[in-house]
């Protein structure tokens, strides 16, 4: 798919790799809304944004009916219509299962899947209007590989990338496609309050290294994005064929990730 002059919505574009995918799309001539909760990290974002090219923010919390409506509706009424949805908002809450507040698991539920499903319902008439449109889903490299400390986020990750797998089945041939994107740690505020490293297998990178990827990937029509090069392609391929080996692994690491993570929450 060509990206100049696209329309695309991106939400959670204030900050990370949205803000990231943002600027390179600008780069590339789309023209882009970007969404998020906080009107003056919006601001900030868009002030930042916009030598780049045409972008403009819409407040509103992708959890809430409302916010989704008025996120939805101020994209179509500042493009004309809508090409490329990008759901890239979210939140996560590290640590073990039964320290994990029932509200934290349900916000998780409520941002990583529900919020992304409800939109891409509510925005396939635009898209499927559009000709050439596209979702694309920002997920995370824990839908891969189950990682302790993480198992609602990866429910909700995994979650998501097997409704695009679905979805994209059921679309095909009908003009919209879907792009499944996989970050690995990336290096953004959501990762501020964690303290793992690459001791533990948290190698972070540029989200503008992510948000490259998703350009060539939108620019070459492919339908996910995995980060994190060889050594996790491998990682992946061992979840596969010998989970038990990287149980193992995971059981070596588990004190040091336990106490590394133990904070890590932003919702
Ligand atoms: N960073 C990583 O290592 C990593 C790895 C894999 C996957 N991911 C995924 O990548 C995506 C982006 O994460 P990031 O690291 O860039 O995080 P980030 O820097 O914290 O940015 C999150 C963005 O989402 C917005 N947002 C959060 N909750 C929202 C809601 N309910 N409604 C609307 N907007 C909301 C935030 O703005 P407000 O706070 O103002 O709402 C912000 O713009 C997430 O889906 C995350 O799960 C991240």
């Amino acid at each position: 798919m060509k990206i100049e002059g696209k329309r695309v919505l991106v939400t959670g574009g204030s900050s990370g790799i949205g803000r990231a995918i943002t600027a390179a799309l600008l780069g590339k001539g789309a023209r882009v809304v970007i969404s998020g909760r906080r009107q003056d990290a919006l601001d900030a974002a868009v002030a930042e944004l916009k030598a780049k090219g045409d972008v403009h923010g819409v407040c509103g919390d992708v959890t809430e009916t409302a916010g989704r409506v008025a996120t939805l509706d101020g994209a179509l009424a500042h493009l004309g219509g809508l090409d490329i949805l990008v759901n890239n908002a979210g939140g996560v809450r590290a640590g073990r299962l039964e320290e994990t507040s029932e509200a934290e698991i349900r916000a998780m539920v409520e941002v990583d899947l529900v919020a992304p499903i409800l939109l891409t319902r509510a925005a396939l008439p635009a898209l499927r209007a559009s000709g050439e449109g596209l979702i694309a889903d920002i997920t995370s490299a824990i839908a891969l590989i189950g990682m302790p400390f993480y198992a609602t986020y990866a429910a909700t990750k995994a979650g998501l990338a097997r409704f695009d797998e679905a979805l994209r089945r059921e679309l095909v041939g009908e003009g919209v496609g879907v792009l499944t994107i996989y970050p690995g740690a990336t290096d953004t505020p959501m990762m501020r309050t964690s303290r793992a490293g690459a001791e533990v297998g948290f190698t972070k990178e540029p989200a503008e290294a992510v948000a490259d990827a998703v350009v060539v990937a939108i620019e070459g029509d492919g339908f996910e994005v995995v980060r994190g090069g060889e050594a996790r392609a491998q990682m992946i391929a061992l979840n596969r064929t010998d989970p038990i080996a990287l149980d193992r692994r995971f059981a070596d690491l588990k004190p040091a990730l336990a106490e590394a993570v133990r904070d890590h929450s932003a919702l």
